[in-house]
């Protein structure tokens, strides 16, 4: 039987892991933590201060540290970072250690999202929205071969109580 201490939410930048993280612990009683937050309060600095003076190298070195660490916890809901599954083996150990939920949605619709959040996230930052469209089409292709190993599929366009009931579902029935 799966382990159900562990929810993890995955899918790419935008998708809305965060929010709906937020609002399915709440529905389970559970705990909530962001991988992104996690690495942020523990080194002092944004994300994009991370990315800007160490490189992408010693970010993801970051996340898989905050995954290992994150395993032990009890009753958790994680909004992980859109590439943590994607490197160092973290989808494995996702699917070893909880139940996950890939968030799906169509980058342009992701686009219109992520339009106004530039320069939150170092990935995105100068690019502009029609070489941004191509970039996130290439990207959502390239993660989407370990997206697609989480335990469920949810559509990302769907509001946000329907998808906490259709999790909850899922978590009773597995
Ligand atoms: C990243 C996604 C971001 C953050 C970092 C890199 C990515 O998290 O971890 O900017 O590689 O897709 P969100 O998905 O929470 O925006």
């Amino acid at each position: 039987m799966k382990n159900k201490n562990l929810i993890f939410l995955i899918g790419f930048m935008g998708s809305g892991k965060s929010t709906l993280g937020r609002a399915l612990a709440e529905s389970l009683a559970y705990d909530f933590l962001d991988t992104d937050d996690f690495i942020a309060q523990k080194e002092g600095r944004s994300i994009s201060n991370i990315f800007r003076i160490e490189g992408e190298e010693y970010f993801r070195e970051q996340e898989k540290k905050a995954l290992l660490k994150l395993l032990k916890r009890k009753k958790t809901v994680v909004a992980t970072g859109g590439g943590l599954p994607c490197f160092l083996e973290n989808m494995l150990m996702i699917k070893e250690n909880g139940l996950s939920f890939f968030l799906e949605m169509e980058a342009e619709y992701l686009l219109e999202r992520l339009k106004n959040e530039k320069e939150h996230r170092p990935l995105l930052d100068e690019k502009d929205d029609e070489i941004l469209l191509l970039w996130m089409k290439k990207k959502i292709k390239e993660r989407e071969e370990f997206y697609q190993q989480a335990d469920f599929i949810l559509d990302g366009g769907k509001d946000i109580e329907e998808l906490v009931s259709e999790i909850n579902s899922k978590i009773i029935s597995s």
